[in-house]
């Protein structure tokens, strides 16, 4: 089968796409011929070695020490069951069979980037008829990252104020909309050029973090990332506080983000260095967020019922994976890019 694979670390042009061998599902394994599957900001980090600060020895302890153990990225897809490991029921016991439309998450195995991927049966779910390959494949990443943060971590309630900085990217666009479906009045940090997305998707007021004028999300003084700390500097310059404040890119640390925080709020660190992480306690969390066949299956519904919409920037070959990868390692991609092996 045509895969696209990196053998090394490195920058986008280390992916190539070539012919391996299909993997057999084992028991308890399905192979699903995929149709559409994501180029994450997880698969950049993965192909680049590239992780928050202080994080870069325990992920090549787990990835491989000098080259990747696991040699096509993706984890997210959506596609078509072409062969099932002898028993094999899928997520919640549902019996899936030959020809059936699912999607899911590879987890740690990945190998959605090829024209069949293979997991264990339990991370498929099926998908609904009325949701397109495309959809199904862009919501997972996202929209599972979103709901760890914000309803299992931020225990969201309605009526709540959350400040969602990131908003036009894949956890964003989703944490935006799942926020105000949630009844929280929603203010997202963007650049102009995705204002008006941030407002269709929900967002009440829209904070321009590229204007000039706007003050910066931390007061810097040289930090990386404007990681400065004992300043009493309010990121943005914000006089709201909020309930819940999600920060998708990695711009506040506990710190400056508290300092946007009401007095019972929660301070929700999608991106995190290894000190931040070990800062994140009482009401300030981080962490890697699960992959849950359930919430797949929510979140598809959600798409299915026109309740959640999968914002996709591009779809391409698998022949353009280096492109969709320099995108992605842009770090200025809007929802989704995808790719159909
Ligand atoms: N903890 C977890 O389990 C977990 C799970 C998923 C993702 N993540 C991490 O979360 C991060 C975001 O993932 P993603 O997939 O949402 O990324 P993404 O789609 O690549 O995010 C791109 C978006 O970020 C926005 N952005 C860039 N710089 C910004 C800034 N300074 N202020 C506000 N917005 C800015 C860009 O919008 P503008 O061009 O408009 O600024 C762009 O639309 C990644 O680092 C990823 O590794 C963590």
């Amino acid at each position: 089968m045509r895969a696209a694979v990196n053998t090394e670390y490195g920058d986008p042009e280390v992916v190539r796409v070539t012919e391996i061998e299909r993997p057999v599902p084992g028991p308890g394994e399905v192979l699903v011929r995929v149709h559409s599957a994501a180029v994450t900001a997880a698969d950049s980090r993965l192909r680049a070695a590239r992780f928050p600060g202080g994080f870069g020895p325990i992920g090549r302890l787990a990835l491989g020490l000098r080259r990747p153990r696991r040699t096509v990225l993706g984890n997210c897809v959506s596609g078509v069951v072409e062969a099932i490991g002898g028993e094999s029921p899928g997520a919640g016991g549902a019996r899936l069979r030959v020809g059936q439309e699912v999607a899911g998450m590879t987890g740690a195995r990945m190998g959605a980037h090829a024209e069949f991927a293979l997991a264990k049966a339990t991370r498929f779910v099926p998908k609904p008829a009325g949701v397109s390959h495309d959809q199904a494949a862009g919501v997972l990443f996202g929209g599972s990252t979103a709901v760890h943060y914000l309803r299992e971590k931020g225990r969201l309630a309605p009526g709540s104020s959350v400040l969602v900085v990131g908003a036009s990217g894949a956890v964003g666009t989703n944490a935006v909309q799942l926020a105000a479906h949630l009844g929280a009045r929603v203010t997202a940090v963007t650049s102009g050029a995705n204002a008006g997305l941030a407002e269709r998707l929900g967002a009440s007021t829209v904070i321009d973090h590229s204007a000039p004028g706007t003050p910066p999300a931390s007061s810097g003084h040289g930090h990386r990332h404007g990681r400065g700390h004992g300043h009493s500097h309010v990121p943005y310059g914000l006089a709201e506080r909020f309930d819940l404040v999600l920060d998708t890119v990695g711009v506040l640390s506990p710190a400056s983000g508290r300092r946007l925080l009401t007095e019972r709020g929660v301070l929700l660190l999608a991106v995190a260095d290894l000190g931040q992480t070990l800062r994140s306690v009482g009401r300030v969390k981080s962490g890697p967020a699960p992959e849950k066949p359930e919430v797949f299956a929510e979140l598809l519904e959600l798409v299915d019922r026109g309740l959640l919409e999968v914002v996709v920037e591009s779809v391409h070959p698998l022949d353009d994976i280096v492109a969709a990868h320099r995108r992605v390692d842009s770090g200025r991609k809007v929802g989704n890019i995808l790719v159909h092996p």
